[in-house]
């Protein structure tokens, strides 16, 4: 038995999962507040439930989980905060590091990482080599990533390329522009979710959501379950469905 409104494993159709989930992972704060903690400890909070719902993610058998940890614009936050998350993923690192034979989840990061502190860097390197092999769940982590930044850097490479080989301009399309991207081989994701009701999408894989279904809850991120995600995915497939319907 579960409440209503709250989907069970035995609802999803598993042979018609999507393949790409994308989660924005909000309301950190608020949830702090509402417990009248720091926000400190919500972004802790936070830092656990993603690895609760990459866990549940794996064991559903979803192939790619792509979930935004640190956007362009989040600099504009209070030093003390950002110095807070920046440490909170040096943990998340050298834990999944520490991890990674238990786990067969692949992580991989997407964004501009150059801006990050260079140990964190090392740390992003070490857990993407040694987690290359896994056959579960790809996880990428967005860090300084925003959709915008994504599209002018993937631009300056492939200008740069096309002035090289001198490529005509009706050549670039968009498969070969896609190429550039930091998702290169990734296919797109078929499912946005976004915690703590907001209804936006605040510069998060711009190109790659073309044609994905938005998913808004008001839920707030550290309360996130995996129960949640079966609802998501509920949601997704009903409508799905009605998509293929007469
Ligand atoms: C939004 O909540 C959340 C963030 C800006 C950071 C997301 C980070 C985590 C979930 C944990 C850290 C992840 C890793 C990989 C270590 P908010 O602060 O905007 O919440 P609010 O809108 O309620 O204030």
């Amino acid at each position: 038995m579960h409440k209503k409104g709250e989907q069970s494993y035995l609802e999803i159709d598993v042979d018609q999962l999507p393949t790409h989930i994308a989660i924005i992972m909000d309301g950190n704060g608020r949830w702090a507040k509402s417990k009248n903690k720091t926000r400190a400890a919500g972004h802790k909070q936070g830092a656990d439930t993603l690895q609760k719902i990459s866990e549940a993610a794996d064991q559903l058998g979803i192939t790619h989980l792509t979930v935004y940890a640190f956007s362009t614009e989040n600099w504009k936050r209070p030093q003390e905060e950002i110095g807070f998350l920046m440490n909170l993923l040096r943990q998340y690192l050298d834990k999944n590091i520490k991890d990674a034979k238990k786990r067969n989840i692949r992580i991989r990061i997407i964004g501009d990482v150059e801006r990050l502190d260079e140990d964190i860097q090392n740390k992003i390197m070490n857990i993407e080599d040694i987690t290359k092999e896994k056959s579960g769940l790809n996880l990428h982590i967005a860090l300084n990533y925003g959709g915008r930044d994504e599209i002018i850097r993937a631009f300056r490479k492939l200008y740069v390329e096309a002035l090289e080989s001198k490529l005509p301009a009706n050549e670039i399309s968009e498969a070969v522009f896609e190429k550039h991207l930091d998702t290169v081989g990734i296919p797109d994701p078929e499912l946005i979710i976004r915690t703590s009701g907001e209804q936006r999408l605040s510069n998060f894989l711009l190109w790659q959501i073309a044609y994905t279904e938005l998913c808004f809850t008001e839920k707030l991120w550290p309360d996130f379950t995996k129960q949640d995600l079966y609802e998501a995915i509920y949601q997704y497939q009903k409508r799905q469905r009605r998509f293929g319907g007469i």
